[in-house]
């Protein structure tokens, strides 16, 4: 098995551990013990690379009243932002900060805005069972960009290439990304994903990722979005782990929601 080295900063401990688990039993025993035999892949997402605000103005992430990134979310008006429905009841609204215009989260960047509403689509109960999606009216204006968001389920053909955008880990298990990262992954047929998640339900939810793992969405992406050109079509919701094979990452099936996003956008 190749020796896996992880980009960005480790806690101490970690590395000397992992130093110390190197030493005894050689490199195998570090890809297995640090990251898990999935994440053979470099980079992040899981297996991405660096991506820039000017090219997404639309993404944002979210984070608690400890300063933590816990999610991503995307700009769909000057004051609202899409996430999925489970990141926007894992934090009290009146804690929830929306952070925009900061590429690196070690930076001051951009600017964090507070959270005067959070609508949470009332079907909602588990990322498992769709209708993960919501929408955060936020204080003040956005500066960054809205997206559009798809209507036509035509970007759904299995195969078409979508970018996926988050501040989430970069490995299963492994730490999350200081900077904004994107990876490529292919729209999944709805019988294959159906193979691989017994709740999958077509109309609400929608697969993304390779047959062979290796690029995916991971945990802290979730609420972020999937993106083909400047049009949402997706937000991350859940997956089996992350980048496995045979388990694509499931996001939310934005065009089931399109009218009920603007709905809520409206005149804010
Ligand atoms: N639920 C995860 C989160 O809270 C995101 C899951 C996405 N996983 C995946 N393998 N695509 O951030």
């Amino acid at each position: 098995m190749p020796k896996t080295r992880l980009p960005g900063r480790r806690p101490n401990a970690v590395l000397a551990a992992a130093a110390l688990v190197t030493a005894m039993l050689g490199a195998a025993a570090l890809t297995t013990v640090a990251t898990g035999p999935e994440a053979a892949a470099s980079g992040a997402i899981v297996g991405g690379e660096k991506a820039s605000l000017a090219e997404h103005p639309y993404a944002v992430y979210l984070v608690d009243d400890a300063g933590t990134q816990f999610c991503g979310g995307v700009i769909v008006s000057s004051s609202a932002v899409a996430t999925a429905a489970h990141c926007a009841e894992a934090v009290s609204t009146k804690d929830i900060r929306v952070v925009v215009g900061r590429e690196d989260k070690r930076t001051n960047e951009g600017s964090t805005l507070s959270v005067s509403k959070a609508w949470v689509h009332p079907d909602f109960e588990k990322a498992e069972e769709g209708d993960d999606i919501a929408v955060l009216t936020v204080r003040g204006r956005l500066p960054g960009r809205a997206v559009s968001v798809a209507r036509d389920t035509d970007v759904y053909a299995a195969g078409t290439k979508a970018t996926v955008l988050g501040w989430g880990r970069v490995a299963d298990g492994g730490d999350r990304s200081d900077y904004l990262r994107g990876a490529v992954v292919p729209m999944v047929s709805d019988s294959t994903c159906k193979q691989a998640y017994g709740s999958y339900d077509p109309a609400s939810m929608v697969c993304a990722g390779y047959q062979q793992g290796g690029i995916d969405a991971c945990k802290g992406d979730s609420g972020g979005p999937l993106v083909i050109g400047d049009t949402l079509v997706g937000i991350v919701s859940f997956g089996d782990g992350c980048a496995k094979p045979g388990k694509p990452g499931v996001y939310t099936r934005v065009t089931t929601f399109a009218g009920t996003i603007a709905q809520q956008t409206r005149g804010r």
